[in-house]
């Protein structure tokens, strides 16, 4: 939810910045903007509402002269506070011209300080973040370092903030609270940034800041400051698979990473699954398994949520210990029950989600046992707590989440399986499915075959503007997730029910041109969902059915995507990685940008 990228160098590299600048655009990507700045204090700004393409066109046709800009920041914003416009648009500038901010996440007394501010500067723009370079201007003392102490003391929300002196070229000065803020170096130039994606391909190391930490890049180099004093932090390298792939033969990263599935799983369970002899590896999974649970509560948003569930449901039919899966917003807006049984596991993509890392601090602070699984290697939420795992599926840039999804399910049964061993429970049933999971990535790889007749189906429904999707048992947070992405990635209206639940109400909507998709592959339920589609094809619905293929009623669905024979338990995998499919080829069917789906970010970090 907005990106930040600044840096200094020697040399004028306004290329350099556009590119960071992409690397971010996942965030947000409602406008952008960038301030530089040259060793004469002669000052660049240009801001443009949408795409940082944009932005980059504007920078382009600037007749650019022969001065030579050193220090730069720049922005790409998710509106929060006020319209998506021009004045909107970060970096915010002071009253006297002299500072510049750019912000990532709420100020939330930023109406307050903006009446006590309005007394003295009038305001341009709604933003919250405009309070805080009037801040800038009334707390200067003659040093940025200390003002921006005296600044953020006053503010209450969470940030991260790179503040530049126009006065003082070369300075850029960074802070965070509860927003990612990392530093990084190569040879001479520093740079700040929301995230390592901006980085990753620039840097040879990095520094992630902590809450509170205060960043200084002055002189070709950075310090950080906790409180005026200098914390010694040694930077880590960049390592590979923080660095982001080259899109190849793909037409967006959002099919890339559908097709990565098979080769994200290999790397999940690389050094952790022994399938030889049928054992799991892993030293934090040990730990886990000597803490006394009798109880796993799930909290997450979105696709996590629904890996949650789904893992849930897999949970529930296996294990004696009891297990839930709760949105992270409706686990902020209930009250809280701590219980020392408890082991809650946190479950997030990017380790930003706000809503997760506010859940997150309340079960902290009463003590009870928290466990994360997160993608970004570094973000907040995995630096919250000391027990947790990364979900390992690479940098995922296509806003909707689909890789990680499939290795958040696989690392959650991971950790079950290897419960359920070391407590010498069901060694059986763990042992066969962690062989039966071995086959995984063939699976879907035969489901992913599939693609050219997936996307002509997706053309011919790409022409309804609303569908139900339905499952039962596993397959109905599937279906949930399936709507999602449908939702997402194609804007067209999509509703997931149980599939029993449909007789309830929604089998009103139901008609020729109101199609049903439902996932029946064969198993346990089977005969009570297809009693369900009788229902709706009773109605004149169109079905489109997620199934087996010796499926014994075929002539029932008026289109089907065959899932590679398998077990139920890998259907659900097989059926995910087809649906992810199918909502792609939706959302090209309607030429909708697949990557940055209209309005959302990929990076929640607002309650
Ligand atoms: C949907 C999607 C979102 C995220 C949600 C939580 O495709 O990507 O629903 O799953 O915003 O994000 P994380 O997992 O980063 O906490």
């Amino acid at each position: 939810m907005c990106g930040i990228f600044a840096y200094t160098g020697t040399k004028d590299c306004r290329e350099m910045l556009v590119n960071g600048l992409r690397m971010l655009e996942y965030r947000g990507y409602d406008s952008a903007g960038i301030m530089a700045l040259s060793e004469e204090s002669d000052i660049f700004l240009e801001k443009a509402v949408g795409r940082v393409s944009a932005l980059a066109s504007k920078v382009d046709e600037k007749k650019w002269d022969s001065i030579k800009y050193t220090t730069w920041i720049a922005h790409t914003r998710w509106a929060t506070h006020g319209g998506v416009t021009v004045e909107n648009t970060h970096p915010h500038i002071s009253t006297n011209e002299r500072f510049y901010v750019v912000h990532n996440g709420i100020i939330e007394n930023y109406k307050e300080l903006k009446k006590s501010l309005s007394e003295k500067y009038s305001f341009y723009s709604q933003t919250d973040t405009e309070v805080v370079a009037k801040l800038v201007e009334s707390l200067y003392d003659g040093n940025l370092k200390s003002t921006m102490e005296k600044v953020v003391a006053k503010l209450v929300g969470a940030y991260s903030l790179a503040v530049v002196d126009s006065e003082n070229p070369g300075e850029i000065v960074g802070i965070k609270l509860w927003s990612p803020l990392i530093v990084g170096k190569s040879n001479d130039w520093v740079y700040i940034s929301s995230d390592i994606n901006a980085l990753s391909n620039l840097a040879e190391s990095f520094s992630i800041l902590e809450d509170n930490e205060m960043v200084v890049i002055e002189n070709g180099d950075y310090s950080i400051f906790m409180s005026w004093k200098k914390v010694e932090r040694d930077a880590e390298a960049v390592q590979e698979g923080q660095k982001i792939d080259e899109l190849g033969d793909f037409t967006s990263y959002t099919e890339k990473e559908i097709f990565d599935i098979p080769a994200v799983l290999e790397n999940v369970w690389s050094g952790r699954i022994d399938f030889k002899n049928k054992s799991i590896h892993n030293e934090t999974l040990d730990a886990l398994s000597d803490l006394d649970i009798e109880r796993i509560c799930i909290i997450s948003s979105g696709s996590s949520y629904y890996a949650g569930e789904i893992w849930n449901y897999f949970f529930r039919k296996f294990s004696w210990i009891q297990a839930s899966a709760i949105i992270s917003s409706e686990f902020l807006s209930d009250v809280f029950i701590p219980d020392s049984k408890t082991l809650y596991i946190f479950l997030s993509q990017s380790g930003e989600t706000a809503d997760v890392r506010e859940s997150m601090k309340i079960v902290k602070a009463k003590r009870c046992m928290t466990f994360w699984i997160v993608n970004v290697v570094g973000s907040t939420i995995a630096r919250m707590a000391d027990l947790g795992l990364y979900s390992h599926a690479w940098v995922e840039v296509g806003v909707a989440s689909t890789k990680n999804v499939i290795a958040q399910i696989w690392v959650l049964l991971m950790m079950s399986i290897s419960l359920w061993l070391k407590k010498d429970l069901q060694i059986s049933d763990a042992r066969e499915i962690i062989s039966e999971l071995s086959r995984l990535p063939d699976k879907i790889s035969q489901a992913l075959m599939q693609g050219p007749h997936i996307k002509k189906l997706a053309k011919k429904y790409s022409v309804y503007n609303d569908m139900f999707v339905l499952g039962r048992n596993y397959f109905y947070p599937v279906a949930g997730e399936a709507s999602l992405k449908i939702k997402e990635l194609s804007y067209i209206h999509s509703e997931s029910y149980s599939a029993g639940e449909l007789k309830h109400g929604p089998l009103a909507l139901v008609s020729e041109t109101f199609p049903t998709i439902v996932f029946n592959p064969m198993g346990k339920f089977y005969a009570k969902t297809i009693s369900n589609i009788q229902e709706v094809s009773a109605r004149k619905g169109p079905i489109l059915g997620f199934i087996s293929s010796n499926d014994t009623h075929k002539e029932l669905y008026t289109d089907t995507i065959e899932l590679p024979e398998t077990s139920e338990l890998l259907s659900v995998f097989t059926g995910l990685v087809s649906s992810y499919l199918f909502a792609l080829y939706l959302a090209e069917a309607l030429e909708r940008d697949v990557d940055k789906p209209r309005n959302l970010a990929k990076s929640v970090t607002v309650e």
